[in-house]
């Protein structure tokens, strides 16, 4: 059973893989892995991306797609997490796709035998975010050795930046983060953001996940937009061939200005066009067992 839970248990061998699948489907190839299937999208934090390019990887892959929404289901009623996963198995779903805001929720779920994969755990993985970041950067330099990237922001609060930095690492990409001293994680290089802004082949900058903050932001947002926001100043500070990346949502005015979301450098929506590749490649692995 191919569940995908996280990076950091799958070989480098096995990450290419997927990438050189994704990279299949970007290029045009199709697969019907799905057809006759069905997979639950069990969301229990709000999604506009991964739900719905796993819904369209589903699709995509011929197979039909059931979305649950928590508000409106017997976990009203104090049904369980685990008790509402278990439904959608007894109802005959192939495979599940869960974000929860619970870290390792899916520890909870070992008696579930139908495939799980991971639309994000709390502040601790988000493997198909990973995956794609990873095919866009593959797509922009055609390879990882070496590259330098800055994560900027809300590093400690990031289940993308986690997953990133570890897989990046692996694969041989010097990693930096950058950000207020609030959001830094002890660990991790640090670096002086407009230095990295002229030294990095690729800056991602993250939003601050305010719904994770135990009380406010100790620095304004205007404050942040001048310290470590993009704006068209730094985009042309940048290497010539340097890119931007945001997994988004993205708050414009705080850590991107409005005239950088889509200026030449940014490969923001191509990371989300590329997240329906990289969930197909994941969704036929699961299903194919
Ligand atoms: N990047 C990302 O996970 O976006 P959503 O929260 O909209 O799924």
């Amino acid at each position: 059973m191919k569940n995908l839970f996280d990076l950091s248990s799958l070989s480098v061998e096995e990450i290419n893989a997927i990438l050189d699948r994704a990279r299949q489907f970007a290029n045009g190839e199709k697969s019907d892995a799905a057809k006759g299937k069905v997979v639950a999208s069990l969301f229990f934090e709000p999604s506009t991306r991964t739900q719905n390019s796993y819904s369209m990887a589903v699709m995509r892959l011929g197979g039909q797609v059931i979305t649950f929404n928590s508000e409106v289901s017997s976990m009203k009623k104090g049904e369980t997490f685990y008790d509402t996963v278990k439904v959608f198995e007894a109802l005959g779903c192939d495979a599940a796709i869960i974000r929860h805001s619970e870290n390792e929720y899916y520890k909870q779920l070992t008696n579930i035998k139908m495939p799980i994969l991971s639309g994000g755990d709390g502040t601790g993985n988000h493997p198909t975010q990973s995956l794609l970041d990873l095919l866009t950067i593959k797509q922009e330099f055609g390879k990882f050795e070496g590259l330098k990237v800055c994560i900027v922001g809300d590093i400690i609060h990031s289940r993308v930046a986690h997953t990133d930095i570890e897989v990046m690492q692996r694969l041989g990409m010097e990693v930096y983060t950058s950000g207020p001293d609030e959001f830094k994680e002890e660990g991790f290089n640090y670096i002086d953001f407009d230095k990295a802004v002229k030294e990095m082949d690729v800056i991602m900058l993250l939003r601050i996940q305010h719904e994770r903050l135990s009380g406010e932001m100790i620095m304004t947002k205007e404050d942040y937009n001048k310290q470590f926001g993009l704006n068209m100043d730094r985009v042309n500070a940048m290497k010539p061939g340097a890119i931007i990346m945001h997994p988004a949502p993205f708050n414009r005015g705080v850590e991107i200005d409005d005239d950088c979301v889509e200026c030449a450098k940014s490969r923001i929506f191509k990371q989300m066009a590329n997240g329906v590749f990289v969930r197909m490649a994941v969704v036929e692995r699961a299903l194919k067992g």
